[in-house]
């Protein structure tokens, strides 16, 4: 089972939702994957509810804050998320990071609130292109992996996705053995947190220009359970194709 997600990003409102809904061919994806979507906050619900949302394609909310309620104005909460329809919440992300400047601590308390809230996490790490030329891949997505390891563990599920800045809508792809590495790391940390065979059901997703003609050497590659789509999620035909390619 493989576990395909698109990352929406600040794309399609919820009229261009409910039409890339419309064009999705769900049957043209194997059965046996999970189909996640992370559409903007303002699009969730209209999709969430959609009636012809095939029950397979589910909702994910692509950040929250860290409180549950109060004066943040502009902010969502993961309850909100959750009565709003999404199931899972992506915590983390590169461009919460490196463009808004969230912290790892902030990074942690968003995974708590998610937890606590209900909302499968989806925590993504991924090291920078100055970190990458200084051999830290290994350091940094550890520390952003055990920032909230206890929390992560505390959950009925979780995901992880391993999304190396450097290749988020740049066109470059890590090569297989970049991901098996990485995914590698992450899955001997999750052993030492919890049994071994609990780690090796906990989905670790590569991200970063994944296309219909990237996936299936992606997916081939050890410790790659799913993908996380960027740009090529916008398109329901390249979605399906991706999901379809990812075996
Ligand atoms: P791209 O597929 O556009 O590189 O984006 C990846 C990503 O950030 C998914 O969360």
């Amino acid at each position: 089972m493989a576990v395909i997600a698109g990352n929406w990003k600040m794309h399609h409102g919820p009229n261009e939702a409910l039409d890339f809904l419309s064009d999705f061919d769900v049957d043209a994806v194997p059965s046996s994957h999970e189909l996640i979507v992370f559409p903007s906050n303002l699009s969730l619900h209209a999709l969430a509810t959609a009636e012809q949302r095939d029950s397979r394609v589910q909702v994910g909310v692509q950040n929250v804050y860290w409180e549950d309620s109060g004066a943040f104005t502009g902010e969502i909460s993961a309850s909100m998320a959750k009565d709003a329809g999404a199931a899972f919440a992506l915590i983390g992300h590169s461009e919460r990071r490196h463009v808004f400047g969230e912290t790892d601590l902030q990074t942690q308390w968003k995974v708590d609130i998610v937890v606590s809230s209900g909302l499968v996490p989806v925590l993504c790490v991924g090291e920078t292109i100055e970190e990458r030329k200084a051999g830290l891949v290994e350091e940094v997505i550890l520390r952003q992996l055990e920032v909230a390891l206890d929390s992560l563990c505390s959950a009925p599920r979780f995901l992880v996705a391993y999304e190396p800045v450097w290749a988020i809508g740049t066109g470059e792809t890590a090569t297989p053995e970049d991901a098996t590495f990485a995914h590698g790391t992450l899955r001997r940390r999750l052993e030492r947190a919890l049994s071994a065979p609990h780690a090796s059901r906990v989905p670790i997703l590569y991200g970063g220009s994944v296309k219909p003609g990237n996936a299936a050497e992606l997916m081939e590659a050890r410790d790659v359970d799913g993908l996380l789509v960027g740009g090529a999620s916008l398109d329901a035909t390249s979605f399906s194709q991706i999901a379809a390619a990812a075996g």
